[in-house]
């Protein structure tokens, strides 16, 4: 008598697939990262310290650099990391930093994200920043990679390792790694008041649990993606840190099902995209909490009611007890309660759910999509 043993299907932890399996590892990711990194309300990230509070209180600029995916996540920090350190922050792809001749001084801030640590292009653009007497940060998955150790300092997202192609724990575990930078940072810099920044330990201590209840929504996310098998475009939209929320949603459809699919911020809508809309165009909203952004509520609930009008198929993403969309939407996803600038991390959930279902109904490879690469090591 033999027992068939499969060490693959081992690791997935009897998910289908590596990416089925990382999405739901998600609460775990996002603890590691914090882990050993809040302290009595207070964030510390030793590896910062080690750079030294100076070099912190000195910058007048931040620059996130990074690839695909890792790019979606710098972009969400660059809202909460201005907001609470008070400095202005930009992202930027690797790729196209280099090549505009990019005016850095002594007193900016290079923060680089990649999963892999090898992604070529951020890899260079590191080098270029450090030749350049740059302070530079990493945001690695990976011990010991070679851009963490171009570096002045490593902060690592501790994730666990990432196999599928699609990026989704290493994804969050950057956002998260990158507000807690945001969050040291505005300690050194004497930026936030004790309530601000209790507030927001508090919210990071609560995201594991949150993340619990976002993972939970596969199975009505599931039930939609079978309904949708045909679908040949998908639009995304969302406003502030919902709107790099849309375009990684966007992306993971191209990535993985092949659909055609575009985010966008929803007050662009008006100036362009909304000539898109047609009889069941489906677009997913990314609805702002109207308890803590409701002006930016009120603004993307304006943006629904006006392409409901011309027929759009509406999936509306809002935050549990929000009834505010239920005339408009076609079918909502409802979301633990989070501060607006913690959101995106739960919101990103469904969508990652969502691309998998529908590349698993397309039949196709969750895991290795075509033409593309866990981690692109040429430029
Ligand atoms: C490739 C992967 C993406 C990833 C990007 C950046 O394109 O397919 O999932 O987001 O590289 O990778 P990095 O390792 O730098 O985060």
């Amino acid at each position: 008598f033999e027992v068939a043993w499969d060490a693959e299907a081992a690791d997935k932890g009897g998910w289908s697939s590596f990416m089925a399996k990382e999405i739901n590892d998600q609460p775990d990711a996002v603890a590691n990262t914090i882990r050993g990194r809040l302290h009595d309300g207070q964030v510390e990230i030793p590896e910062l310290t080690a750079l030294g509070d100076e070099v912190l209180r000195n910058i007048d600029r931040i620059i996130i650099i990074a690839c695909g995916t890792a790019s979606y996540a710098g972009m969400t920090g660059t809202y909460a990391i201005e907001q609470w350190a008070r400095v202005p922050v930009e992202v930027q792809l690797s790729h196209e930093f280099r090549y505009r001749d990019p005016v850095l001084t002594d007193r900016t801030l290079l923060i680089s994200v990649s999963q892999s640590g090898e992604t070529m292009d951020t890899l260079m653009a590191v080098k270029y920043a450090v030749e350049r007497g740059v302070k530079t940060i990493s945001v690695c998955n990976t011990q010991s990679a070679t851009i963490p150790r171009e570096s002045h300092a490593a902060v690592y997202t501790h994730a666990g390792p990432e196999v599928a192609v699609a990026s989704t724990k290493a994804y969050v575990a950057q956002i998260t790694a990158l507000y807690l930078i945001g969050l040291h940072i505005a300690r050194v810099r004497g930026t936030m008041s004790a309530e601000e920044t209790q507030q927001a330990a508090h919210q990071l201590d609560e995201l594991p649990e949150k993340f619990r209840e976002a993972v939970a929504t596969h199975e009505q996310v599931a039930q939609l993606a079978h309904w949708m098998a045909d679908t040949r475009s998908v639009l995304f939209l969302g406003r502030h840190v919902g709107y790099p929320t849309a375009l990684e949603g966007a992306l993971k459809l191209k990535e993985i099902a092949y659909i055609h699919a575009e985010g966008f911020a929803a007050g662009e809508l008006k100036h362009g995209p909304i000539a898109l809309i047609d009889h069941g165009q489906p677009v997913f909203v990314i609805v702002p909490s109207p308890r803590t952004a409701p002006i930016m509520h009120s603004k993307v609930v304006s943006n629904i009611q006006e392409i409901r009008a011309r027929g759009a198929r509406v999936i509306a993403i809002v935050e549990v007890g929000d009834t505010s969309v239920l005339p408009y939407a076609d079918d909502v996803i409802r979301l633990p309660l989070a501060d607006a600038l913690f959101e995106p991390l739960l919101q990103v959930v469904p969508l990652q759910w969502f691309a998998l279902e529908l590349s698993t109904a397309k039949g196709l490879d969750v895991d290795q999509p075509r033409n593309l690469a866990k981690s692109v090591t040429v430029e």
